[in-house]
């Protein structure tokens, strides 16, 4: 008899395990595939390490903006990917060992939850049967791809996050449908890359929920160095090499690729494994269609002992998400009070600039009826900045209570966001006002510092 049993070794899963471990419970956890999940083996890892083989590109390329000349500079695609593959295996390797430390049983085999009786949650995965006081279920999501009319005819030409990943050949054409995080990073790594790239977007914008106006910026940023965008364009089918979609006029247009790469969202891994055993209920849609496990803010499911993070649960389908729900849910076994919040979670989209929010955006702080005001910034404003990216388009905003000027939501478009953002992060936690940032030294000279700066331009 396990404390905890954990199915999925993504970051909700393996992190749960490392924080149980280390807790003393004795645990097992069941991955049918590699150990990190999507986030290491087919999202977070592999797309930020192929970007960072097209910004290293780009430099080399943009080099004379800088006073650096560079001949010859060259693209070797495969290499890319090998590089790519080594930098996953590694990581894997260090959660396998991370496992090895803390005392987890790693189970590689395909799950099934079977029962629950007063012995305990019984699992049968590898032709074997576990029993465990405590069941933690983090089988996070999969790309989720429409029946669009025509999509299995096309065969290899249709690409999911998945795939696209392990392409020996870079494509010449590329066509995205969905402009949201996942299409825009891939949009951006083959654009630089040289691919002429497409995206077709339902909505007026692309990355939906993003800051209207750092979502423009960024579209305009990419439109200037090649992209085509198609907004309002709702895809109605496919045809071989050939997405059809509709415009904005209604009228039927039609645009090719070598590859086509579906990113219109994700969807939670629910089915399969014996949730209806145990009769763990689901949340459900407007249209009353289950979308994920519904959890409460202890993570706790309807059935006593059972816990769920991460995309299963179908909202936040965030790698940083799944790892603090899977905290939440440790705490909550181990009898330690711990609540899930979600007023606090960051995102990035690692396209080059980078886009980096945390908190509620302007548009949010509007529709909830919040008195808010906006101090924004561009990003020139820090030294540091302008000493790093010539010609570079960039910019901070701040959306802060009108009354008592507390942080609600941090937005900015620059390089290197994703790395400050942080700050505001334990701002908005620490439910901190402009005032009291004011008074924190930011080291110098960094872009961190155009916080400080958009804080004081609060009038
Ligand atoms: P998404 O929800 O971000 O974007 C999907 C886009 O597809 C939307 O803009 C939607 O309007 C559009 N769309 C839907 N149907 C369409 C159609 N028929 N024709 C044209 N456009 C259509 O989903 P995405 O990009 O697949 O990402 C999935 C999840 O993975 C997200 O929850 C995201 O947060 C997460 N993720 C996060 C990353 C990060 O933090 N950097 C990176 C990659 C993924």
């Amino acid at each position: 008899m396990y404390d905890l049993a954990i199915i999925g070794g993504g970051p909700g899963g393996y992190v749960a395990a490392e924080r149980a471990g280390a807790a003393g419970l004795s645990t097992v956890l069941f991955e049918r595939r590699e150990l990190g999940g999507v986030c290491l083996n087919e999202g977070c890892i592999p797309t930020k390490t192929l970007l960072y083989s097209a910004k290293v590109y780009n430099y080399a390329v943009t080099g004379d903006h800088y006073g650096v000349s560079t001949t010859g500079a060259a693209v070797n695609y495969p290499q890319i990917v090998d590089r790519k593959e080594k930098v996953v295996k590694k990581l894997v390797g260090g959660i396998k060992a991370a496992m090895k430390g803390y005392k987890v049983e790693v189970v590689k085999a395909e799950a099934t939850i079977k029962s629950r009786g007063a012995e305990g949650i019984t699992i049968e995965a590898d032709g074997k049967e576990f029993t465990a006081k405590n069941l933690l279920i983090c089988t996070g999501s999969e790309a989720a791809v429409p029946p669009f009319p025509g999509l299995k005819e096309a065969g290899d030409a249709i690409v999911t996050n998945r795939e696209i990943l392990s392409l020996r050949e870079q494509p010449k054409e590329l066509v995205v449908i969905g402009g949201g995080v996942i299409g825009m990073e891939f949009a951006a790594f083959y654009s630089t890359l040289g691919t002429k790239v497409t995206v077709v977007e339902m909505l007026p914008k692309i990355l939906g929920p993003l800051d209207n106006e750092i979502s423009t910026m960024l579209q305009g940023i990419y439109a200037k160095r090649g992209i085509n965008f198609c907004l309002n364009c709702k895809v109605t089918g496919i045809e071989g090499n050939t997405v059809v979609y509709e415009d904005p006029e209604g009228k039927v247009c039609r645009v090719s690729g070598d590859k086509i790469l579906v990113s219109v969202g994700r969807r939670a891994n629910i089915k399969g494994f014996g949730l209806e055993n145990i009769g763990v209920e689901m949340a459900l849609n407007p249209a009353g269609r289950p979308y994920g496990i519904k959890v409460d803010e202890h993570m706790r499911t309807n059935i006593p002992g059972v816990y769920a993070a991460g995309d299963v649960t179908g909202f936040s389908m965030l790698a940083h998400t799944a790892s603090r729900e899977g905290e939440v849910a440790i705490n909550n076994i181990l009898g330690k009070k711990d609540v899930m919040r979600y007023n606090a979670i960051p995102g990035v989209v690692y396209t080059n600039p980078e886009v980096a929010g945390v908190g509620l955006t302007e548009e949010e702080a509007k529709k909830k009826g919040i008195d808010y005001k906006v101090i924004k910034l561009p990003m020139a404003y820090s030294g540091r900045f302008v000493a790093e990216n010539e010609g570079g388009e960039g910019i901070c905003k701040l959306i802060v209570g009108a009354k008592y000027h507390e942080v609600l939501g941090a937005h900015m478009l620059g390089n290197p966001c994703s790395e400050i953002i942080q700050s505001m992060c334990i701002a908005i936690e620490q439910e901190m006002t402009v005032e009291q940032i004011k008074e924190v030294v930011f080291p110098h000279p960094t872009v961190s510092e155009i916080i400080k700066e958009t804080a004081f331009s609060l009038k």
